[in-house]
């Protein structure tokens, strides 16, 4: 019996061969490696980052095309691991490919964005929450265009979010690696309904529920600007923060 880890979220599954097809993600067996002890240490090569959704790649050369969002090879850029002396000619030379790894130090949280939309309900995982005010309390997310989540957001003007736990790394393939558009992420989950309507996962350590109160088009995304209307914290625990659950998905 082996275990197959999915190269793109993490999920493991163990059996004689790779399955046809993640049941978390959807993509299929070509995206599954042998995981033994030796493997779970961070795998060498390079590492290629998707510039529309981020997914990132280790190999030689970048995948033919993306496996969570599809587009081709020439929309991978290499990120460069590899430390140097920063002397006068690396910050004269430096550009958008450099600048590609230095974001890659930028430290997030994870969470769990919410919201409605009529009697429907959907979520994403999202690293992109940030408070920008204290008085009044004032936070923003920023969301792909592309997704479920941005359009009931986009509608209702309302989205929630609950923080996740450092042992939550489930939650995270279950909402960040897969549309509502052809699955429901709330199946089998316990939440409860917030005073806005939006989802709460009652297994978070905190939430807020939120009011839009403005967006801003930046491209492929939009900036949500809102209100926070109420929250509360649920368990005085570590939070899950990006750097570690990149940590534990090897
Ligand atoms: C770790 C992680 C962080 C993510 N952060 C964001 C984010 O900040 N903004 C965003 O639009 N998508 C982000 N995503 C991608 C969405 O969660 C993903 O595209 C999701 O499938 C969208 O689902 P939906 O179509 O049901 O809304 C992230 C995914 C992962 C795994």
């Amino acid at each position: 019996m082996n275990k197959w880890r999915c190269n793109v979220c993490g999920y493991i599954h163990e059996g004689e061969a790779a399955p046809a097809e993640c049941p978390v993600c959807g993509v299929g067996p070509e995206e599954f490696t042998v995981f033994t002890e030796k493997a779970e240490q961070k795998q060498p090569g390079k590492r290629w980052k998707c510039t529309v959704c981020d997914y990132v790649h280790t190999g030689d050369t970048p995948p033919d095309s993306c496996p969570l969002c599809g587009v081709s090879a020439e929309l991978f850029v290499l990120l460069l691991d590899e430390s140097i002396s920063l002397t006068r000619e690396a910050v004269a030379e430096a550009g958008i490919d450099t600048a590609n790894s230095a974001m890659d130090k930028i430290s997030y949280g994870l969470y769990i964005v919410t919201s409605i939309k009529d009697n429907s309900i959907n979520g994403q995982c999202c690293n992109t929450v940030f408070q920008l005010t204290s008085k009044p309390l004032r936070i923003s997310i920023c969301l792909n265009k592309r997704n479920l989540t941005h359009q009931y957001v986009m509608d209702s003007g309302v989205f929630a979010v609950s923080m996740l736990g450092t042992e939550q790394t489930e939650a995270v393939r279950r909402f960040g690696y897969q549309s509502g558009r052809n699955v429901d992420k709330f199946a089998g989950i316990e939440y409860l309904s917030g005073q806005n309507g939006c989802p709460i996962l009652t297994n978070c350590l905190a939430y807020v529920e939120a009011k839009v109160l403005q967006t801003l088009d930046v491209g492929t995304h939009t900036l949500f600007i809102a209100d926070v209307t109420a929250g509360r914290m649920v368990a005085n625990e570590e939070a899950l923060t990006y750097s570690l659950y990149r940590s534990k998905k090897g």
